[in-house]
C-alpha cells in the first residue's frame, strides 16, 4: 500500500518571526509514478534562513517568493524507494529541493546530487558541513574573501552551520579565526570545539571592544551573515583593503519596519574595502570541488560540526522559528523518518 504524504504548506506571510499560524499541515495520497519519476522517502529536512525570505517581505534572493498553499521550499536528504528512472535505484540516498514533506516524487531535475557514501562522513553532513552550508562557507571565504595565511578572519553567526565551517576553513588556510556568536555557551563551543582562536558574544553589548581586544592586528576578512548594526560595529575594526563577503542579512529577515541604516559607510571608501554579496547558486561550477574538499576535512576530523535535530514534520515550523531566534547550535535539521 502506498504511504500517505504529510506536507507543510506555506499559509501566509508572517509578521515578524513566523508562528504556527503561517503554516498548514496536510495529508495527501501519493499518485502512481510516471515514466522517469522516482518516489523518495524523506529522511531529514534542512531548515535555513533563506526560507523566511521566500515567505514574503519583497526579497528577490533565492528565486520567487512562495504562494499560499505551496509546499514549503526546503532542501531534503531522502532515500529512493521506487524508481521509474534509469539513473536511480531504490536505496540511493539523494539531496535535493524536495520541500517540507515526508515523501517526494521527482524526475531528478530538483535533485542536487546522489550521495556516494564516504567513510567517516555521516549522512546528515550532506545537509550541513558537506552540503550547501559548507559549500557556501567555502565559496564565500575562499573565492570572495580570498584570505592569505597569517590574516585575521572575523565570522558572524559563528556557532551556526555556515559560520562554524568558515572559521575552520580559515584555520586550514593558516589564518586566525575570530567568531561572533549570541551567548557565552555558543562562544565556548566556537573556540573549544570548532577551534576558532577567539569568540565575541555580541549580546553582551560591547562588541567593538571585544573585537579590538582579540584582533590586535585588525581584521582582514569579515564574513558577514548579519548586516545592519553588527556590520557598522565591525567596519572600524577592518584593515585597509579588507574583504567582506556578504553572505546574508540575518538581522533583517524577521524585521518589521525600516532597515537599519549603516552609518560608517565613509570607511568603505576611506579604507578601500571590498563588500561583495554572493549567492551559492551562482557558483555551481565549484560545488563538486568544494564538496570533495569538505568531505576530506570532515573525514579527517579537521572540520567539526554540530547539529540541532527536531523530530517529526509536525515540529518543523517551531524548529524553524527557533533557528531564526538563535536556539540552534550548528545545523538545524528535522528528522522525518
Ligand atoms: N549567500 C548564500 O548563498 C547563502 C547560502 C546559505 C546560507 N546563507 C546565509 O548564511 C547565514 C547563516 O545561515 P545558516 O544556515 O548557517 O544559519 P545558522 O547560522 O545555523 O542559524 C542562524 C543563526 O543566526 C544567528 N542570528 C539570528 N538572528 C541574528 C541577528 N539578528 N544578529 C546576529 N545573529 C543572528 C543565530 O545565532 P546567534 O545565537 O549567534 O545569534 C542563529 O543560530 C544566513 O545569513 C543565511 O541567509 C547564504
Amino acid at each position: 500500500m502506498k504511504p500517505t504524504n504529510t506536507q507543510v504548506l506555506f499559509r501566509q506571510e508572517p509578521h515578524g518571526f513566523p508562528t504556527s499560524e503561517d503554516f498548514e499541515i496536510v495529508k495527501t495520497p501519493l499518485p502512481d509514478l510516471a515514466a522517469g519519476q522516482v518516489l523518495i522517502s524523506n529522511l531529514y529536512l534542512s531548515l535555513d534562513p533563506y526560507m523566511r525570505m521566500l515567505m514574503g517581505g519583497g526579497w528577490t534572493y533565492s528565486g520567487n517568493p512562495m504562494t499560499p498553499g505551496q509546499v514549503m521550499v526546503g532542501r531534503v536528504l531522502g532515500k529512493v524507494v521506487e524508481s521509474n528512472n534509469p539513473d536511480f535505484t531504490p536505496g540511493d540516498r539523494v539531496v535535493g529541493r524536495l520541500g517540507w514533506q515526508t515523501h517526494a516524487i521527482s524526475d531528478g531535475s530538483n535533485l542536487d546530487f546522489k550521495i556516494a557514501t564516504k567513510k567517516d562522513v555521516p549522512l546528515t553532513a550532506y545537509l550541513g558541513a558537506c552540503g550547501s552550508n559548507g559549500v557556501t562557507a567555502w565559496v564565500g571565504l575562499k573565492i570572495i574573501g580570498n584570505p592569505k595565511a597569517g590574516e585575521t578572519v572575523l565570522v558572524s553567526a559563528a556557532a551556526g552551520s555556515v559560520g562554524s565551517a568558515v572559521g575552520q576553513i580559515a584555520k586550514t588556510l593558516g589564518c586566525r579565526a575570530i567568531g561572533i556568536a549570541g551567548s557565552e555557551e555558543k562562544c565556548r563551543i566556537v573556540t573549544d570545539e570548532f577551534g576558532f582562536d577567539a569568540c565575541c558574544d555580541y549580546k553582551r553589548g560591547d562588541l567593538a571592544e571585544q573585537i579590538q581586544s582579540v584582533a590586535n592586528d585588525g581584521v582582514d576578512v569579515y564574513f558577514d551573515s548579519v548586516g545592519g548594526e553588527m556590520l557598522d560595529t565591525v567596519l572600524p575594526c577592518l584593515n585597509r583593503a579588507a574583504r567582506v563577503p556578504v553572505c546574508g542579512v540575518l538581522c533583517q529577515y524577521n524585521a518589521e519596519g525600516g532597515c537599519y541604516g549603516v552609518k560608517n559607510t565613509r570607511l568603505i571608501f576611506d579604507k578601500k574595502l571590498r563588500l561583495q554579496g554572493f549567492l551559492l547558486s551562482d557558483y555551481r561550477e565549484v560545488w563538486s570541488e568544494a564538496r570533495a574538499e569538505l568531505e576530506d576535512l570532515v573525514a579527517s576530523g579537521r572540520l567539526r560540526y554540530r547539529e540541532t535535530i527536531a523530530t517529526g514534520i509536525e515540529n518543523a515550523s517551531e524548529a524553524f522559528t527557533g533557528m531564526l531566534r538563535g536556539h540552534n547550535i550548528g545545523k538545524q535539521l528535522v528528522q522525518l523518518m
